[in-house]
């Protein structure tokens, strides 16, 4: 007999799914590791031994045509998307796909058409909307922004002779990425497989989460790039909001990655690497909340978590990669991203006992304002949406 579990098969079990989608799937209640594919036989031996892989294969036809699968989990590099998306497609079988979504708009808008006539469940792995820490900011904010309580100290100067200004209350947020770029692998230089590199890979995850909190429709973009590394972009939305991002990848991993700062109606609320939320301003929200982190090898260091409690465990992390010469010791307590829970998510969407997580159209939003920076930093102008 069949278990109620989603039989998942994993396509492409390299690095990000060895270290996330398939161990997620293997632990998880809801869902059962069926079949590994992957070219590799080494990524396919690691499969089968070390996450007990039910079926392991090399080519995605057959496992997305297996009737025991139920549903498939994409993480090839984005130079494969697309024949595996409208072969699951065809078979009518969910799919959750890394991001990138596409390689390029055309085969971008292809997907689209085809989830659309398909109709099937589809959700992009823009996992940072499902982490805890990101989930709760996004609620307040959201609140905040839809019924304001602002706090009964607010400064208000001139009181009702203020002047009545159309922005009053709009929403900004800033995105801060602090990334190293020693650490990136090899096929993000390669332009046959990343041909716009981290303006279009690392930032649709930002432009995504810009979109998600200000919950407004992006219409313009100006963007400056300087090489490979720096980046910085400003999205204007129609009603008012604004988002700026920057990303420096000549940073270090022994500070925070992410910084997300929201603000409006008076109110802001603050993402600290998905370790703390902080928010001020807000009547009756938390000031500050710390959140679990994962894989965390110091329990007994910086034990009050957080931001602080984190860079505490991270210089003890680099303390031992230099005495044990091993670099990969520098990883504790990761902060909660989303990873395993968005696949969690995506299975209530599937069995229609939760809402649509990340799905095709927000993600094609996402990605049309990352490919309107990259429009814009090669043009030197501001790029319109409408233009991608
Ligand atoms: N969401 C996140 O946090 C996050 C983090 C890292 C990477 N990613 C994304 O995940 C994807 C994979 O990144 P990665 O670093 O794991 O890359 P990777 O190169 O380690 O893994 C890709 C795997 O796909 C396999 N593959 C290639 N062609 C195949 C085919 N025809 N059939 C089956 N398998 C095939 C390769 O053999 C390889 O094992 C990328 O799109 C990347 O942008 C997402």
């Amino acid at each position: 007999m069949k278990s109620t579990k989603l039989n998942f098969a994993v396509i492409g079990c390299g690095m990000l799914a060895r270290m996330q989608h398939i161990p997620n799937i293997a632990n998880s209640q809801k869902m059962s590791l069926h079949t590994c594919c992957d070219l590799s036989d080494e990524s396919l031996q690691i499969c089968k031994e070390r996450f007990c892989a039910l079926n392991i294969g090399k080519d995605f036809n057959a496992t997305i045509n297996d009737p025991q699968i139920d549903a498939i989990c994409v993480a090839t590099t984005e130079k494969l998307r697309l024949p595996i998306i409208a072969a699951a497609a065809k078979a009518k079988k969910p799919v959750y796909c890394e991001k990138p979504l596409a390689r390029t708009l055309d085969e971008m808008y292809e997907i689209q058409k085809i989830v659309h006539a398909a109709n099937i469940p589809f959700c992009v792995g823009h996992n940072r909307r499902s982490s805890p820490a990101m989930r709760e900011a996004h609620t307040i904010f959201r609140s905040h922004m839809e019924n304001p309580k602002s706090c009964r100290w607010r400064f208000d100067r001139e009181g009702l002779k203020r002047p009545n200004l159309p922005d009053n209350g709009k929403a900004a947020i800033s995105v801060r990425i602090n990334d190293d770029w020693y650490s990136w692998k090899a096929w993000v230089f390669d332009k046959q497989q990343a041909p716009f590199g981290p303006m279009l890979f690392e930032m649709t995850h930002f432009t995504d989460i810009c979109n998600w909190f200000l919950n407004a429709e992006p219409i313009e973009v100006v963007a400056m790039e300087q090489g490979m590394l720096n980046h910085a972009v400003i999205v204007r939305y129609k009603t008012g909001e604004l988002a700026t991002l920057v990303m420096c990848a000549n940073g270090t991993f022994g500070y925070p990655k992410e910084l997300y700062e929201a603000f409006g109606n008076g109110g802001a609320v603050i993402v600290d690497h998905m370790l703390e939320v902080r928010t001020a301003g807000i009547e009756g929200a938390f000031a500050k909340r710390v959140y679990p982190m994962l894989g965390d090898c110091h329990p007994n260091i910086g034990t009050q978590n957080g931001l602080y409690g984190w860079l505490e465990k991270k210089q003890a992390a680099c303390k031992d990669a230099v005495a044990a010469n091993d670099p990969m010791k520098i990883f504790t307590a990761e902060p909660d991203k989303g990873h395993a829970h968005a696949l969690e998510y995506f299975v209530d969407e599937i069995n229609g006992t939760g809402p649509v997580v990340c799905g095709i159209d927000d993600a094609v939003m996402a990605t049309r304002v990352a490919f309107a920076a990259i429009k814009s930093a090669k043009e030197n102008r501001t790029v319109k949406l409408s233009e991608i």
